[in-house]
């Protein structure tokens, strides 16, 4: 079998009239190390090896060895090899891949109209942990000697289908596991055949909208919702109405779109509104359902933390209040885990669960396989649910100490009212007509993380507030980055003043 550096020789050498065979190869090894396909440090084939895979003679491959360590491109260890330099010399190196990559910078692309919009307001955070980051469970607590004794075993004779393509939903240990605990934690009424393995929850809405909305057809969203959804809907093409879920004193139904043609879907977060946090009614729950019955619409449940609720009786979810609801209820591990698992579930109605399988595995090519027989093993043996009993208590302390601080330092009302006592981040708020943007990025520039309330919403009349996120803190940084959070807080209202 070849080796990488011979398939590269045999795809870039191209044959110079009247040069030699030697120096041929050495023209083509260089620009190989200016260009850093061979990176610094790396090691050469054996000559002897690399002649042979090439078609050359050993003595042709010794000659260009020796040509690059002449000038400083390699060099030899003695019983090891020949060795591309550290660092090439220095009058080569700006005729090489920075002039390239510069020009290829610069060169205007075409992006689509979708793509275009989805840059413009770029969302995702660069910087994923540390204090305040909203939505990031403490990832240093993953019980990862448990996960890498199961994975270890896992690895020692895997059985072929745990590393080929898979097909119809997921591995079904991990269906199973999560069925039971998801009929048992939750309320959800399923079976294995209804779950659907996803990549997380981003991958779930994508998959619903292309299976069961048109473009320009309409879907609710909850305003203000998960910035997330957003960029996938302006993906699909698909018309987004408001679902205001702030009026909820206003009884059921208060803040739902008025005329127009049903919507095919309804995106809510009920049992933990992101990213206000209330919970949605019985009531409005009931209403929510009969609407989307006899609209035809299907409601897509996000329950994406529910397992962290830390006061008062656990909220079950909607999808089970009825027996065959018009609910796609959808999960994921990026909480309870780790977000970098990229592991989530569907629950679909029995007549989507067929037609959603068969196009995710056409779709997405489902795979994993090893990663999803891992963690059914960790929840079979208990570990997943002591997992989260063990965070349940962490995060309540530290959010009890966050909330502590806000009611000392700012006083109760800047604690947002709907707020449930659950989740992993807690919504300060912040007087109407307050920059939260520029607060939010001053903190940023003192390495504290945040995200704006006022970015959670599409339309007008955005609330003022900051999310801060508190389970990945430990509980020591906590009023460090408060004290750091406040003066921003003041540096921006002494402006305002
Ligand atoms: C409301 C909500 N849904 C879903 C997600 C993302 O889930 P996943 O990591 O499974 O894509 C998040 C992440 O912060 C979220 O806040």
């Amino acid at each position: 079998m070849k080796s990488i550096c011979a398939d590269l020789v045999l795809q870039r050498l191209a044959p110079e009239a009247g040069a030699a065979l030697n120096r041929q190869l050495y023209n083509c090894l260089r620009e190989a190390i200016l260009d850093g396909s061979l990176p610094p440090s790396s090691l050469l084939p054996a000559s002897r090896d690399l002649a042979r895979e090439i078609g050359m003679s050993r003595n042709t491959v010794l000659h260009a060895y020796a040509q690059l360590q002449a000038e400083g491109y390699g060099h030899s260890r003695v019983g090891s090899g020949t060795f591309v330099a550290e660092t090439a010399p220095d009058n080569f190196l700006s005729a090489g891949r920075p002039v390239t990559a510069a020009a290829a910078a610069s060169a205007p692309v075409r992006l689509s109209k979708r793509a275009q919009t989805l840059l413009a307001n770029a969302s995702a955070a660069p910087v994923q942990w540390g204090a305040f980051m909203p939505g990031v469970p403490d990832v240093t607590q993953f019980p990862h000697r448990h996960y890498s004794r199961i994975l270890h075993r896992l690895w020692r004779a895997p059985a072929p289908e745990l590393l080929t393509y898979s097909h119809g939903g997921g591995h079904p240990a991990l269906r199973t596991a999560i069925a039971e605990h998801l009929r048992v934690a939750r309320s959800v009424r399923c079976d294995a055949d209804q779950i659907l393995l996803t990549e997380g929850v981003h991958q779930a809405i994508d998959m619903t909208l292309r299976m069961l909305v048109d473009p320009r057809e309409t879907v609710w969203v909850e305003e203000p919702g998960y910035w997330g959804f957003h960029k996938v809907l302006q993906m699909d093409a698909v018309r987004v109405r408001p679902l205001h879920v702030e009026s909820d004193d206003e009884g059921p139904g208060a803040g739902w779109p008025r005329g127009g043609k049903p919507p095919r879907l309804i995106f809510v977060t009920p049992s933990h509104q992101y990213p206000l946090g209330s919970v949605m009614s019985l009531a409005r729950r009931r209403e929510l359902l009969d609407f989307a019955r006899a609209a035809g619409s299907w409601i897509v449940e996000d329950d994406y933390d529910s397992e962290f609720r830390f006061a008062g009786r656990p909220i079950p979810a909607m999808q089970g209040l009825e027996p065959d609801s018009p609910v796609i209820y959808v999960g994921t591990f990026s909480k309870t885990l780790f977000p970098g698992l990229r592991v989530g579930y569907m629950v679909l109605p029995r007549a989507l669960a067929q037609p959603f399988r068969t196009a995710h595995a056409d779709l997405y090519r489902e795979g994993h396989a090893i990663t999803q027989a891992a963690l059914a093993a960790l929840i079979d043996q208990g570990h997943y649910a002591a997992h989260i009993r063990r965070m349940r208590v962490l995060y309540a302390r530290r959010r009890a100490l966050l909330a502590g601080l806000i009611g000392e330092h700012l006083g109760p009302e800047y604690l947002h009212p709907q707020a449930s006592n659950a989740g992993l981040h807690l919504v300060l708020r912040l007087p109407d007509g307050s920059d939260d943007v520029a607060i939010a990025r001053a903190a940023q520039a003192r390495g504290v993380l945040t995200r704006p309330l006022s970015a959670y919403y599409q339309r007008g009349g955005a609330q003022r507030g900051l999310l801060l996120g508190y389970a990945c803190v430990q509980e020591e940084h906590i009023e460090p980055a408060f004290k750091v959070l406040l003066r921003c807080l003041q540096s921006s209202s002494s402006r305002a003043a």
